[in-house]
C-alpha cells in the first residue's frame, strides 16, 4: 500500500480528484467504482470544477457504486443514488445508463445481488475502485466480522455505522437497518484502489489499518494484500499510524 500524506481535507480531495482525472484521461472508457460518505464529497467538486474550467469528458465511462441502503425510495435524498446525482452525476457530461447503484428498494435481494456482481463482471471488472472507510474498519457497508470472500450481499448495519451515518437523517431511528453492499471479495478485485481518509474520527482506523494484522474483525486490512493500492490520507488521520516508508 502506498500513503500518500496530505495537509487537510482539500489537499486531500485536491489530490484525489486529480489522481481519478488522470485516469479517466488515460482511459476514456474506463470503469470506475465510486463510494458516498462525507470523504468523497470535496473530491467529487474538484471533478465537477475541473470538468466546467478542462472539460475533461466522462461520456465512456462507466461506473458502480459500493452500496446502496434497504428500504429508502430511489429519490429519497438519503439514498445514495440521490447522492451521486446531485453532487456528481448531474454535473458532468457522464452517460447516466451507465452509472450503477445496487437497488436497495426491491424484494428480491438474492437476484438483486446477483445482478449486481454480474454486471460488475460483464464490464470486465472495475479499473479504479474509490473507497472510504468507517472507523470501525468498513469498506463498503461490509462490517466487521464480514467474510473476506464474500460478493455483493445484503447487510445489517452495526449501531457504530448507523449512528456515524445519523447525521443526515432527522434522527437515528430513521437511518435503514440494512444495506446491499458489494462484498470484500468484489472490491478486492478491483485492478486498483483508491482509498481516501480525513479527519480524526478516522485516528484508530489508520493506526490498524498501517499497523494491524490482516482479520476479519478489520475489514480494511484486506487491503494489505492487493497489489495496487493508494491511501490519500491527512495529517490528522495519520496522526497515530506509523506510515511505511
Ligand atoms: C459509509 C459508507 C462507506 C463510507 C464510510 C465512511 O457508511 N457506506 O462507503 O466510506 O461509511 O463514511 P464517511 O466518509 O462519511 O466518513
Amino acid at each position: 500500500m502506498k500513503v500518500m500524506e496530505v495537509k487537510d481535507y482539500q489537499e486531500m480531495s485536491h489530490a484525489a480528484g486529480k489522481y481519478i482525472i488522470d485516469k479517466v484521461k488515460a482511459k476514456p472508457n474506463i470503469t470506475l467504482g465510486l463510494a458516498t460518505g462525507g470523504t468523497p464529497e470535496g473530491t467529487y467538486e474538484y471533478i465537477i470544477n475541473d470538468y466546467q474550467e478542462n472539460g475533461t469528458s466522462y461520456r465512456k465511462v462507466t461506473t458502480f457504486n459500493l452500496d446502496e441502503y434497504i428500504g429508502l425510495k430511489e429519490s429519497h435524498p438519503n439514498g445514495y443514488r440521490h447522492y451521486m446525482d446531485t453532487k456528481l452525476f448531474n454535473h458532468i457530461n457522464i452517460n447516466i445508463s451507465n452509472t450503477n447503484i445496487p437497488n436497495g428498494d426491491i424484494q428480491h435481494f438474492k437476484e438483486e445481488c446477483l445482478r449486481y456482481e454480474q454486471l460488475i463482471e460483464a464490464h470486465g471488472g472495475i479499473d479504479l475502485q474509490i473507497l472510504g472507510i468507517g472507523s470501525n474498519g468498513h469498506i463498503g457497508f461490509n462490517e466487521p466480522g464480514t467474510k473476506f470472500g464474500t460478493k455483493t450481499h445484503v447487510v445489517k448495519l452495526t449501531d457504530a455505522t448507523r449512528e456515524a451515518n445519523a447525521r443526515y437523517f432527522q434522527k437515528f431511528e430513521e437511518v435503514p437497518e440494512y444495506a446491499v453492499t458489494m462484498g470484500i471479495s468484489s472490491i478486492m478485485q478491483s485492478k486498483e484502489i483508491l482509498l481516501l481518509v480525513s479527519g480524526e474520527t478516522k485516528i484508530e482506523a489508520m493506526k490498524q489499518l498501517l499497523g494491524g494484522e490482516v482479520s476479519e474483525s478489520f475489514p480494511a486490512s484486506i487491503l494489505q494484500l492487493h497489489p495496487n493500492v493508494t491511501i490519500i490520507a491527512d495529517e490528522k488521520s495519520l496522526i497515530e499510524a506509523k506510515v511505511p516508508s
